[in-house]
């Protein structure tokens, strides 16, 4: 009997699972309610009383010989998991594919920041328009040259309803719902009815902005657009003024920013004159602020308005404007570090 015990305790010490349903087998083997330590414990009551002592203390230690193996199999199982499901846990996680921010978006973001720091909100108004808000309240009423400077797409043969073509229209309305003082920026989709090509689009980005309260003067103005040309270009750009003509400003000026690719000197993106045009200005006209519903004789104010698209291909050196329409994520890739 006590010899059985010692071949079976042999076999336990020198047994090795391959797997944890080897390791389980054993287990069944050994320790189941059928298995050998059972048979012993059932034959223990066969040995003479003077041998039970021996028999006794080597069946508990091939039992605990058994546990032994048991635990030290499931031990080295679950450490091998890990290794045996193919996934190594300890390495970095690969970068997630993050998207990137479209550069009108970039752009139109950009200058909603500066001009917030100099107090002004944000502001928005329909894209399907009507007659009053696009032209008539700007001082364009209906034959008015000027509305030619301007191809507009009418919905359904309507004329008093519009796709709008600036975001001018967004002035009138902020007027006419807030008394001054008002300073307002107004982004958004603007639409023309104009052949697509390099350098125009029948869907483009305007910002309009707007400022009314007392004493507000072209010299406010001027410092304003300055200000910003700085911030958006750098601290070294400077802004030229000449005088223009708009039907919803008196007086009217056209800026131009000093080039940034020549610093002034003259290249081919500036053709050589040392400036590039990037917005339309002026004082609001008295008309504009009556048929909006501000006194001209209490308040003046200055209104300005600029392509995002113009700003982004100047700013980003992009020499065709019908990328920015394509979604080429080749094009769009290149915008990822930027915020
Ligand atoms: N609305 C003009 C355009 O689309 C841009 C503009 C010029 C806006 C002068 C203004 C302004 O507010 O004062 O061409």
């Amino acid at each position: 009997m006590l010899d059985k015990v010692k071949v079976l305790l042999d076999e336990v010490s020198s047994y090795s699972p391959k797997n944890p349903e080897e390791l389980e087998q054993f287990r069944i083997q050994y320790l189941g309610k059928k298995g050998k330590m059972n048979d012993l414990f059932a034959a223990f009551k066969e040995v003479p009383n003077d041998q039970k002592k021996a028999f006794g203390q080597a069946l508990n230690q091939l039992k605990q010989a058994i546990q032994d193996k048991l635990d030290e199999g499931k031990a080295s199982f679950s450490e091998n998991t890990q290794q045996s499901s193919g996934l190594d846990l300890s390495r970095p996680m690969s970068a997630d594919q993050l998207g990137s921010r479209h550069p009108l978006s970039l752009v139109r973001n950009e200058i909603a920041e500066i001009f917030k720091r100099i107090g002004f909100t944000l502001s928005e108004g329909p894209e399907i328009e009507d007659d009053w808000h696009n032209f008539t309240a700007l001082n364009l009423p209906d034959e008015h040259p000027a509305r030619d400077m301007q191809d507009t797409f009418f919905i359904q043969q309507n004329p008093d309803i519009l796709l709008r073509t600036h975001t001018s229209s967004v002035q009138v309305r902020f007027m006419e719902n807030n008394q001054p003082p008002i300073r307002t920026l107004s982004p958004g989709r603007v639409y023309r009815n104009e052949a697509i090509s390099a350098r125009a689009h029948c869907i483009f980005h305007q910002v309009e902005g707007l400022y009314i309260d007392n004493d507000v003067s072209f010299a406010d103005l001027k410092q304003t657009l300055l200000y910003f040309a700085k911030e958006m270009f750098g601290d070294k750009t400077e802004i030229r003024l000449r005088p223009s003509y708009f039907p919803f400003t008196e007086p009217s000026a056209e800026v131009d920013v000093s080039c940034n690719i020549c610093s002034g000197k003259g290249c081919n993106v500036c053709k050589y004159t040392g400036y590039l045009e990037i917005l339309g200005c002026g004082m609001v006209d008295p008309n504009v602020l009556k048929n909006c519903g501000i006194d001209p004789n209490v308040y003046t104010g200055f209104a300005f308005g600029m392509g995002i698209e113009r700003i982004a291909m100047l700013k980003y050196q992009v020499k065709d404007l019908r990328l920015f329409f394509e979604n080429d994520v080749r094009f769009l890739e290149q915008f990822k570090s930027t915020f």
